[in-house]
Order: C-alpha cells, then sequence, then structure tokens
C-alpha cells in the first residue's frame, strides 16, 4: 500500500510539469513499481533495485519489447536471467537468488507482459508543457523527431546540427530544418551498447570541414569482436570523403558493452576520446598497457601530443590521459577555466561526476561507490592513495549519460552548470557546484525519455537527444 501513495505522490507532482528540488536527494525511483495479486514482494523491490537500471523502472516498458533475444516463455526467461548473457552485459543472477526466486522474478516480467498495451499511459511526457526551474520558464522546440538512439550532437557555426544515429546512421539538420543523411559513415558494430557513438567537428570546421565519429569497430580478423575505434573524414556536402580511423583501441573484445565513447576538444585543438573498461573490469583499467577504462588524448591527426602525462614510459599506451575508468559516458568542458569534467556509469549505484586532470588514477575497480549488479560486493573501499574521488557520486545510479558544461548566454540562471542526462530516471540533471564543495541538484523535465546526449551548440542553445522514441530537443529560455 505505502508505495501506491508513493505512485500517486510522483503523479500529482507531474502533473504541474515541473520540479524545483535543488536539494541533494539522490534519485529514488520515480516510478515506483506495480504491485501485482499473486506475485511475492520479493519481485517488484528487487526488480526495482536490481534490474531497472539497466532495464528501465517500469517492468511494463521492459516486457513490451518486440523482438525477445531468448524467447518469453517462462522457461526463456527462467535460464536468461540464472545464466544471464555474459557479451551483451546482462549478469548471472544463479546462485545470488534461489530458483523460486528466479522463477518470481519470470512470473512478474510475465504477468506485466500481460498488461502491456492494457495500462493508460497516464504519465506520458508532454512535451508541449512550459517548465519552471527556479522561476524561470523553459520550453523544449522539437528539433527532429526522425532518429532511433540520438547518441551524440555536434553543431557548425552555421548552425547545422550533426546527430549520430547508434544504428549506424548520420544525419545533417540544416537551420532552415531539412533533413539529409549523410554517406561514407564507417560500417558500425551495432550489437549491445555499440554503434555508431558520438560525432565532432574539427575545431576549424569552417576551414576543413574535418568530421570526426567514435564508433564500435569489427575486428578486421574476427568478426565476432569489435573495439571502439575515432574515424575522420572531410564533409563534402551530404558525404564524408577521405575516410579513416586515427586511433583504434587495443584489444578487440567479443563483449558488446562498455565501449565509452565521447569526443571533446580543449582549447588547444586537442581531441580527448573515452573508452569504457569493455566488462573486462579486472583486466582493462588499471593496466596502462591497454587502452579499456581509460580518457585518451591524441591530435587531429591521431598522432600522441608529446606532453601526454605517460609519454616515453614503456610499456604504457602514449594516448593515455587518465585511467580507472568504467565507462565515461559525458565530458564536458569549461573553456574559460581549462576544466574538464567527465561522468560515468558505477555498476549498482556509484554513477560519478570527475574533473580528469593528466596521469591521474580513477581507482575504478579497487574503490567505487557501487556493487555489483547481483548485488555481491566486489569492493569495500571508497577511498584510497594516490586514487581520485569523484566530485560528485548517485547511489542508486542515474544511468548518467551525455554531458555539456553551461557557459552561454543564453541560460543566465544555469551558467557556470553542468548538465547530465539520466537514461534510468529519464530526465535532465542540473548540477551546481558549490564554493564550498557541496553539490546541488535540480530534476529538468521528468519523464521526457532515456536522456543520452546534451550539446551547447555554436549557436549557444542547450540541444538534447532523447530515446523511447527518439527526438532532438532545442532548450528555449522564455
Ligand atoms: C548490467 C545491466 C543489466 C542488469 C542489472 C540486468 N540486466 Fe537483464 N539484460 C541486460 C542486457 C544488456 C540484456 C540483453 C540485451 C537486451 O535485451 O536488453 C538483458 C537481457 C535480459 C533478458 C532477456 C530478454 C530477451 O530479449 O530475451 C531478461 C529476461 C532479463 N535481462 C532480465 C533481467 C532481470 C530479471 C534482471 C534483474 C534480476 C536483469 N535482467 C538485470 C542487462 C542487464
Amino acid at each position: 500500500m505505502l508505495h501506491r501513495t508513493y505512485v500517486l505522490t510522483m503523479l500529482i507532482a507531474h502533473s504541474f510539469m515541473w520540479i524545483d528540488c535543488a536539494s541533494k536527494e539522490s534519485s529514488e525511483n520515480p516510478i515506483a513499481p506495480i504491485e501485482q495479486e499473486g506475485v511475492v514482494e520479493f519481485a517488484p523491490r528487487t526488480y526495482a533495485s536490481n534490474c531497472a537500471s539497466c532495464h528501465g523502472v517500469d517492468v511494463r516498458a521492459f516486457a513490451d519489447r518486440k523482438n525477445w533475444i531468448h524467447g518469453s516463455d517462462k522457461d526463456s526467461l527462467i535460464f536468461v536471467i540464472s545464466k544471464g548473457l555474459v557479451d551483451k552485459g546482462m549478469p548471472a543472477f544463479e546462485g545470488v537468488y534461489s530458483q523460486e526466486e528466479i522463477a518470481s522474478l519470470a512470473d512478474y516480467i510475465l504477468e506485466a507482459k500481460e498488461q502491456v498495451g492494457t495500462y493508460a499511459f497516464e504519465d506520458k511526457f508532454d512535451d508541449k508543457a512550459q517548465f519552471l526551474d527556479n522561476g524561470v520558464t523553459y520550453e523544449l522546440e522539437l528539433v527532429t523527431d526522425a532518429v532511433n538512439i540520438p547518441w551524440g550532437i555536434a553543431q557548425s557555426n552555421d548552425g547545422t546540427l550533426f546527430i549520430t544515429d547508434r544504428d549506424g546512421t548520420l544525419t545533417m539538420r540544416s537551420k532552415n530544418g531539412s533533413i539529409e543523411e549523410i554517406t561514407g559513415v564507417p560500417s558500425v558494430r551495432e550489437k549491445g551498447q555499440g554503434g555508431l557513438l558520438d560525432v565532432s567537428l574539427d575545431p576549424d570546421f569552417d576551414k576543413n570541414q574535418h568530421i570526426y565519429l567514435s564508433y564500435s569497430k569489427y575486428n578486421p580478423k574476427n568478426k565476432e569482436e569489435g573495439t571502439t575505434a575515432v574515424f575522420k573524414g572531410r564533409l563534402e556536402g551530404n558525404r564524408i570523403v577521405d575516410g579513416r580511423d586515427i586511433w583504434v583501441a587495443l584489444p578487440y573484445y567479443a563483449t558488446q558493452y562498455h565501449f565509452g565513447s565521447r569526443l571533446l576538444w580543449d582549447k588547444d585543438g586537442l581531441l580527448y576520446v573515452s573508452i569504457g573498461d569493455r566488462g573486462k573490469r579486472d583486466i582493462n583499467p588499471q593496466d596502462l598497457g591497454l587502452y579499456p577504462g581509460k580518457i585518451h588524448r591524441i591530435n587531429s591527426d591521431g598522432s600522441i601530443p608529446s606532453d601526454n602525462p605517460f609519454v616515453g614510459k614503456e610499456g604504457v599506451v602514449a594516448s593515455i590521459y587518465s585511467y580507472g575508468h568504467r565507462n565515461p559516458q559525458g565530458l564536458a568542458y569549461d573553456r574559460q577555466n581549462d576544466v574538464i569534467y567527465e561522468n560515468e556509469h558505477g555498476p549498482r549505484g556509484g554513477d560519478e561526476i570527475n574533473i580528469i586532470e593528466p596521469g591521474r588514477n580513477y581507482g575504478w575497480p579497487v574503490i567505487s561507490y557501487g556493487i555489483n549488479y547481483n548485488g555481491t560486493v566486489f569492493t569495500t573501499k571508497t577511498a584510497e592513495e594516490g586514487m581520485e574521488q569523484p566530485l560528485h557520486y548517485w547511489v542508486p545510479a542515474i544511468g548518467v549519460c551525455g554531458m555539456a558544461y553551461v557557459d552561454s548566454d543564453r541560460y543566465p540562471e544555469w551558467k557556470g552548470q553542468l548538465m547530465s542526462g539520466s537514461l534510468k530516471y529519464q530526465y535532465l540533471n542540473l548540477t551546481r557546484i558549490l564554493d564550498d564543495g557541496m553539490v546541488e541538484e535540480t530534476k529538468l523535465f521528468p519523464k521526457i525519455g532515456r536522456l543520452r546526449s546534451i550539446l551547447q551548440g555554436t549557436d549557444g542553445y542547450l540541444y538534447i537527444g532523447v530515446e523511447d522514441p527518439g527526438r532532438v530537443y532545442r532548450i528555449l529560455r522564455k
């Protein structure tokens, strides 16, 4: 009964369409799990705490999938939950839960499946609404809905937007609203979390038309494997010419998750590339001889800047700028103060915001505020000498994704703040770092959908990319 009341409260809050919570609350479930007759309490509670971070807080949305990888009958569900789908990033829960408990999770999903289509979308996001934050009204302007998973967004000085779709398409939206697909994009390994990832334009794009893409690349020698690579080409009309990979993270792995990856330029024209641990947490992030679990820094031709922190050290990948990262999904730059911000996914709990400095170790998996998805503990340490503390962390994890540092005059009230998306709870997170190091958070646009990408464009507007269904919005301050 308790959380029925809670659901109601949330719906009321939502009907006002705005949230002004400058509190330090960590994100509790905006939608509590539904209660069902005949299903023991265990399943909804376990789903909310152990499955929702990857499958979404509303189990009905999970059960609504059209193509089940493994079949949607009870035996198939029990099999997958027990054994996991290791290469895809689905953990095995056998040994963590009893057979009865796993069966009750399967029942819970099956019952939700029966409800799909019958439940009212009473809490659907209204993108025509006005949103208030600290007395200021904001509106969303739909830029395009001709996208599926808008992973990355970039903008040239003439206002043209470039949007990657994880399925492998790159589109160009001109200022007058016309949309064109760009050809000459590399073929991507669109599996699991992989595909076409970020897009970025050369700081001298007006002169050289160079465009950069990060993507999941097939191992040319073994199609079962992939890794993150950075591709560079020149835009000619609506096609990319002279395209080539300027940087490839080695080695290739069969795993289909934790690719990173964001692209960011600093004021000296150096390019930062993030890559996750590729699901090999005990091998990669702490080993400076391997690429994954790092933030790298390269020149625009892929060569190594001579003042990179590990240049000249034997056995070390010279493009490494910082290490001990799990899966960095956001990079943002405060140009005026030359500060690089990063956000990354923790495991169950422990999403982080970090300030990235050269040569530093951010601790994964030696220190973490999270635990394994299946509830087991892999480290009891949250701090260690020689390892950086996050500026901020979230428990439970919000599924942090995309990032921008706001310094545009278009949003005076947000200046100096960080924007991060929440995939899991589906809102835009505004993080204000106070003088005493404390952090204040505001949740904007609740229930907007899985928020994947954020850009402060060359025109000073903020753009956000959302999934399910795919949309890109421009944020307008009224
Ligand atoms: C770390 C992320 C993660 C967690 C935590 C997680 N899963 Fe998964 N799960 C995945 C991925 C990735 C897949 C495969 C890709 C997909 O279908 O989304 C998957 C697939 C599944 C499938 C198979 C779906 C199909 O199409 O056949 C089921 C069933 C499932 N998960 C149930 C659960 C349950 C129940 C829990 C909690 C006890 C859970 N998962 C926790 C990531 C996760």
